[in-house]
This record gives C-alpha cells, sequence and structure tokens, in this order.
C-alpha cells in the first residue's frame, strides 16, 4: 500500500501535486470567481468581518503563519495567528465580526477543539480547513472548507500542509473577492498561479536527488538551522519541525532578520543553515536582505543550502549548495519552497537510522491536551 515507495511520508509527498489540484477543483469558476458553496456563510457575512484569527497546532499552525501575509495582503483585514494551546488561555478579544479560522488535518486535535469552542463561546464566527469529513472540529464549526488531501498515514505532515495552503489561500481570495479588490488584477493573476502550481510542485519533486545529496551530507551535524524572511520564515519553521519530528535532531527556525539578535551565536564551523530565499524579482529588496543574512552566516563557518528560485544567479555565487524552485508570486512560493525540505528531513533521518513513518513519542492525532 505504500504503492513502490520505502516509506508513506515518501508516498504522500509524490501525492501533493494531486492533492493541491484535488482541493482546488471546483472551487474556482470560468469567470475566476471563487465559490466555495460548502463553507456556508453568505458574502454579505465575509463582508462584515473586521478581524482574523487563525488557530491551529504544529504544521497547522504553520500553514497560519503563511495564510496571514496572504490575507493581510489582499484584503486589508487585520490578521493573526496563535497556537490553539495558547489562544483559549490568554482571554483574545472576539466578537460578531470576528472570523475564527481553525484549521485540523484531523478534526480532533484537542487543542484546536478547546479554541475553536472558547470562540464560539465568545460569539465569533468559526471555520474550520480540515481534511477529515465529519471529525469534530468541522462539526462543531459555523462553516468547512475541506482540504481534499486523502487519508495521511505518516505521522509528519506533508501533503495535508499544502493542501491546507491552497484551501487557506482560497480562503484569503474569496474574503478579497466579496470585499471588493483593491488588488484585482494581482489576485486574477495569483488565480492563475494558484490553478499552476500542481505542475511546479510536480516539478520540484522531480529534482529532489540534489536534496538528499545535501541531507545526507548533513548527518552527523548537532543541529541544522532554517533561516526565512516574509513567507518565508514560517516555511523555516515548518522544515525544521519536519527535521525534529524524523531526526530527532536540534533544528530550528528563525526569521532571518532576527539572527543578529542572538541566535547567529549557534552558528560554528560547518553548521548546516538552509535558508528559504525569496524571489529576485519583484520584491528585491527582500531578496537583498536575505543574501546579507546569508553573507552573515557564512562568515560564520555556516554551510549554506539554499532554496532559492530558478535562475538566481545572485542566490547561487553566495550559497554552498542551490536548490531551484519554479518561478511563482512570493505569497504561494510555499507551495513549492516546502516540498525540498520534507524530503531533507526523510533523507536525514533515514540517514540516521530513525523511523520514518511512525516518530518516537507523537501519535498523528493528538487527542489531549
Ligand atoms: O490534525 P492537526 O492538523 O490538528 O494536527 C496538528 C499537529 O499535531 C500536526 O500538524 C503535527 O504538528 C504534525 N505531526 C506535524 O508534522
Amino acid at each position: 500500500e505504500k504503492g513502490g515507495f520505502e516509506t508513506f511520508m515518501a508516498k504522500e509527498i509524490h501525492e501533493q501535486p494531486q492533492a493541491v489540484a484535488d482541493t482546488l477543483r471546483g472551487r474556482i469558476d470560468e469567470t475566476g470567481q471563487i465559490v466555495l458553496d460548502e463553507v456556508r456563510m453568505s458574502d454579505q457575512d465575509f463582508r462584515d468581518i473586521d478581524k482574523v484569527f487563525i488557530v491551529a497546532c504544529g504544521t497547522s499552525y504553520h500553514a497560519g503563519l503563511v495564510t496571514k501575509y496572504a490575507i493581510e495582503h489582499w484584503t486589508r483585514i487585520p490578521c493573526e495567528v496563535e497556537l490553539a494551546s495558547e489562544f483559549r488561555y490568554r482571554d483574545p478579544v472576539l466578537d460578531r465580526s470576528t472570523l475564527v479560522v481553525v484549521i485540523s488535518q484531523s478534526g480532533e486535535t484537542m487543542d484546536t477543539l478547546m479554541a475553536l469552542r472558547h470562540a464560539k463561546d465568545q460569539k465569533a464566527r468559526v471555520l474550520a480547513i480540515s481534511n477529515t469529513v465529519g471529525s469534530t472540529i468541522p462539526r462543531e464549526s459555523d462553516a468547512v472548507l475541506y482540504t481534499r488531501a486523502g487519508i495521511e498515514v505518516a505521522v509528519a505532515s506533508t501533503k495535508a500542509f499544502l493542501t491546507q495552503l491552497a484551501a487557506c489561500y482560497l480562503v484569503g481570495l474569496h474574503l478579497a473577492q466579496v470585499r471588493g479588490i483593491k488588488y484585482a488584477d494581482e489576485v486574477s493573476a495569483i488565480l492563475d498561479e494558484l490553478v499552476a502550481a500542481p505542475g511546479k510542485i510536480a516539478k520540484v519533486i522531480e529534482n529532489l536527488e540534489p536534496v538528499r545529496e545535501m541531507a545526507r551530507a548533513s548527518a552527523g551535524k548537532d543541529r541544522v538551522l532554517f533561516i526565512g524572511r516574509h513567507v518565508g520564515y514560517p516555511v523555516a519553521l515548518e522544515g525544521a519541525l519536519k527535521l525534529k519530528e524524523l531526526a530527532y535532531l536540534h533544528a530550528e527556525g528563525f526569521a532571518a532578520g532576527e539572527l543578529k539578535h542572538g541566535p547567529i551565536s549557534l552558528i560554528e564551523d560547518g553548521t548546516p543553515v538552509v535558508a528559504i530565499v525569496p524571489s529576485p524579482r519583484g520584491r528585491s529588496l527582500l531578496h537583498d536582505k536575505m543574501i546579507s543574512n546569508i553573507q552573515e552566516v557564512k562568515a560564520r563557518g555556516a554551510k549554506v543550502i539554499a532554496i532559492c528560485e530558478e535562475g538566481d544567479a545572485i542566490t547561487a555565487s553566495h550559497a554552498d549548495f542551490v536548490i531551484e524552485t519554479p518561478a511563482s508570486p512570493t505569497l504561494l512560493a510555499p507551495l513549492l519552497t516546502t516540498v525540498p525540505l520534507q524530503e531533507f528531513a526523510i533523507e536525514l533521518a533515514t540517514a540516521l537510522g530513525r523511523d520514518i513513518d511512525q516518530p518516537r513519542n507523537l501519535a498523528k492525532s493528538v487527542t489531549v491536551e
């Protein structure tokens, strides 16, 4: 049932193009409008929202972090992202015009469920993004948008994450469309790019051998650091989480600009640093800043593995190793840049003899608070 792959996780990585395509299917009509019928919220409901909270755990929380950048940019509605286990204990400001988006692959995560109940008690509207039809979180939410990743067996989440991103982008773009769009051209271009994403994810998957080599070369190290900016920052967090889960190795993700405020002291000769580099096009300021961060860590002895856009010669001239991903709008890039990090974690953990699908101490669905 692993379909010729060594592990379920490897199989699920390869299923990602299909899973994302399935999640988008039927949700964008011929006129380029997003139709989210099963969401059971009217356009007016979406227009009434003046604040969004995204609440989730683990990898699903990282999907939420990416979504914040997209929602605020496309809709100008303030959006906060919070770990479910923290959310309800700090008395967040919620009311009828707040949309709380809870993201849960399993739909059974107790921390997320308790956060959802708290939000409902405060009269907020709750929209669930879940992969599991009929599970508790969608059942208790006011509305639901299902991802269509199919069953994810490996404890470490891969295809569920990419489909959560796809679903979250749809919600963000839908919000932008119903509220009157400031960036109409941009939104329609983004929609085209979203539809093209599965093909690009497939290209990334075809080109994973260099990632595997770099992972094997990093297997003897005590720690691996991941750095990113903008949406590359949550991708760095996700890359580090995958490596912690699978390899039982100290891995941490940082906002690259924050390194100089402390974490750069972790770097010693040969420390692998995986840098998620933004596209050199358009937002080139971000790219410049990332190159400076790469230089900072290299000057302290780091071995830099850069995940960058294809043809990015500047990054190639600064990094020790380069993994190229197809060009993409900045906000959608996590659909592509996450994939090499998933493979990096598998390969490094395999080199250390770990159990890939069933890492120690972890459960697929965490039903205790
Ligand atoms: O089922 P959920 O999306 O609610 O699960 C949340 C986390 O427990 C989950 O993403 C966990 O972090 C994964 N093992 C990460 O790979």
